[in-house]
């Protein structure tokens, strides 16, 4: 019967279990804790290879795996989930929020679909239901969350909100206009750098870094 905590690490060491957690820490790969995620821009920061080890490592549900390793991976999976600030008229934006779009076009990449529940054949549908947006600082900063239960129009205690870019309809084109309106944290400023943390409901985590 083990009696503490350092026995117990003894009886772990002995049958072998503590060699993986061993060698993991020695190659510091992302693959073994796609957790650690960066709190400040890396300098040779490159969203598509970051997500995608990430995304192998777990952040990416399995079925979506052969998409974002495949020959269009990029532009049409892994681009396709990543923010970028949309253009939209700032009087549309609230105060301490800003607007988002996945899948810049001038990078290439394909624009993000997002569709409604529908619920007679169990389809959960296509939105990012969270947007966690914090300073990209090395020390302690709060993390704004906005959710989206719901699309094309969330519900009262989201925090989230939607706006449409071109100003038409939202579902038009497969819903790829519509604007995430994310919340911030405190004094956001011009120039400042934000990691931007998301999940689509279909197509997993993605995190990457904008500045203002
Ligand atoms: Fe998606």
């Amino acid at each position: 019967m083990i009696q503490t905590r350092r026995e117990f690490i003894f009886q772990m060491i002995g049958s072998g279990i503590l060699v993986f957690p061993m060698l993991s820490a020695c190659t510091s790969s992302l693959e073994n804790d796609y957790n650690r995620i960066p709190l400040e821009k890396p300098d040779k920061w490159d969203p598509i290879a970051y997500n995608r080890i990430r995304g192998n490592a777990g952040a990416i549900p399995p079925a979506y795996l052969p998409d974002i390793n495949g020959p269009d991976g990029v532009t049409k999976h892994l681009g396709k989930h990543l923010p970028y600030i949309a253009m939209i008229d700032p009087s549309l934006v609230p105060d301490r929020y800003i607007p988002l779009m996945w899948g810049d076009p001038a990078k290439g990449h394909t624009r993000h679909p997002n569709a409604l529940p529908d619920t007679s054949n169990n389809y959960q549908g296509h939105w990012y239901n969270w947007i966690r947006i914090r300073k990209a600082v090395s020390r302690w900063s709060e993390t704004a969350e906005s959710a989206y239960s719901n699309w094309p129009v969330v519900n009262p205690s989201d925090r989230g909100l939607y706006s449409v870019y071109g100003e038409g309809d939202i579902m038009a084109d497969k819903g790829i206009n519509t604007v995430y309106l994310a919340a911030c944290p405190p004094n956001v400023r011009q120039g400042d750098t934000l990691r931007i943390w998301a999940h689509c409901l279909t197509h997993g985590e993605y995190i990457d870094f904008i500045t203002l």
